[in-house]
């Protein structure tokens, strides 16, 4: 577990957009080259369009050319764990990697992407 990887998910609390919610995530993603990227959850008024935390950190490091991912930490205040939509994203975009979970303290609890989404689909059902 790297410490950096767990510190930048807790400080990307403070980037969030959450004036509806007002429920402040932060995620951050290791790279097999030793980059961690951020990501916060923007809101939109029009509530289905927002972008949780896990997936803008995802889509940011990607985006940066820093791929693969090796692991990821999201932080909300309550140690909340990663929404559906994120799951199967995740497990698209890194495969079985550790997830780091944590509160506004710290870590709570370590689980992997494969934990969070047993049997998912995936590519190897697409031809
Ligand atoms: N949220 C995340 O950023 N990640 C999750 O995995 C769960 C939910 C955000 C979306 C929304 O901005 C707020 O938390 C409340 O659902």
């Amino acid at each position: 577990m790297n410490h950096s990887l767990i510190k930048k998910a807790l400080d990307m609390r403070k980037q969030a957009h959450a004036p509806y919610s007002k429920y402040y995530v932060g995620a951050a993603v290791e790279t097999d080259s030793g980059h961690i990227i951020g990501g916060c959850n923007i809101e939109s008024s029009s509530y289905s369009l927002t972008c949780c935390a896990e997936r803008v950190a995802l889509f940011s490091s990607l985006a940066q050319d820093y791929f693969p991912i090796k692991a990821l930490a999201v932080s909300t205040e309550n140690g909340g764990s990663p929404c559906g939509a994120c799951r199967q994203v995740i497990w698209d975009l890194c495969g079985d990697i550790p997830v780091y979970i944590c509160d506004d303290s710290g870590l709570v609890d370590t689980t992997t992407s494969k934990e969070l989404l047993p049997k998912a689909f995936d590519q190897k059902f697409l031809k």
